[in-house]
């Protein structure tokens, strides 16, 4: 994934025509495990980064209820369209999402000054430019006491599938070879095993970190395969090919998948929860200054 947030969105917005056949199997059990995890209750205020089509807004806005908000946040005006007509056809009122840079993004004045009551990123944290860094900005928007989680890839998960598909679009594109997969050019390989995420939750100043397995192991049908590579990030690999190339691609997927005996796509995945431990003053202050 690039590091340049245009090319994010035009990566998500050309997948957002697929995107939501993995809900059903994929976004959404992830998105539910992390809200029942956070914990979420009546009245809370939820920061949902990454939030695409609202796999984890949406069932933390049932779990906050009508005295609380949830404020989804993406790059992708295609995907967050999709989340807008969702919440129309539910008639949901506390719900919102803009379209911004999350790395950039400043609590609107209706959250309560100490910050929100929890941030959810499902999915869409090793996405981020300067992971790191941007994760505890991003902590540092949540009051003291209030409750933070990610959802990431396992390791192993997709990894057998996601080398097939790098391997047969660097026959079309040489420039792929040279970026490399997806776990070598984002951080996902460093947060991607239950240790390591949960130290790097604790590392971000919180306590009570639990991380769990979300098991998730589907058949690798042709329809998978393919929806897998047009409706999430892999669509960059399709970038710069005519018609003819991506049908070549796709059926240069089926044959490989075939040919390497896969079965079975593991989608397995962590989800990370944590509390934030910070002082109130200094919680407001920073909340204070985004907000000035
Ligand atoms: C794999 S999707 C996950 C979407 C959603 N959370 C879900 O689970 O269905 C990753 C999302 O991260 C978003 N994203 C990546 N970088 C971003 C950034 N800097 N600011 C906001 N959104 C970003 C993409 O646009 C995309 O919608």
């Amino acid at each position: 994934m690039s590091d340049n947030p245009a090319d994010t969105a035009r990566t998500f917005d050309d997948a957002s025509v697929t995107f939501d056949l993995l809900t059903d199997t994929v976004w959404g059990p992830a998105g539910t495990a992390l809200a029942f995890q956070l914990g979420l209750g009546p009245g809370d205020t939820v920061l949902d980064v990454c939030c695409g089509a609202g796999a984890s807004a949406f069932p933390a806005a049932a779990a906050v209820g009508p005295s609380g908000r949830v404020h989804g946040v993406d790059l992708s005006a295609d995907l967050l369209e999709k989340a807008r007509l969702i919440a129309e056809n539910r008639a949901l009122q506390n719900v919102d999402f803009v379209c911004a840079d999350a790395t950039a993004w400043e609590a609107p004045s209706d959250i309560p000054a100490d910050g929100y009551d929890a941030l959810a990123i499902s999915y869409g944290v090793f996405f981020l430019p300067d992971m790191h860094r941007a994760f505890a900005r991003l902590v540092g928007l949540v009051r003291h006491g209030g409750r933070v989680g990610v959802t990431v890839w396992r390791r192993g998960a997709l990894e057998e599938y996601g080398q097939v598909v790098f391997d047969v679009a660097s026959r079309f594109d040489p420039e792929l070879a040279e970026r490399g997969s997806l776990r070598a050019r984002t951080p996902l390989h460093e947060i991607d095993t239950p240790h390591t995420l949960e130290a790097w939750l604790a590392g971000a100043g919180t306590h009570s970190v639990d991380v769990r397995v979300l098991s998730n192991r589907l058949p690798a049908t042709d329809d998978l395969c393919w929806n897998l590579v047009t409706g999430t990030g892999y669509r960059a690999a399709l970038n710069g090919l005519d018609d003819e190339q991506i049908a070549a691609v796709r059926r240069g997927i089926a044959d490989e998948v075939t040919a390497r005996g896969i079965h079975t796509i593991d989608f397995s995945t962590l989800v990370g929860t944590a509390t934030v431990r910070r002082p109130p003053t200094a919680a407001s202050g920073h909340l204070r200054q985004s907000r000035a």
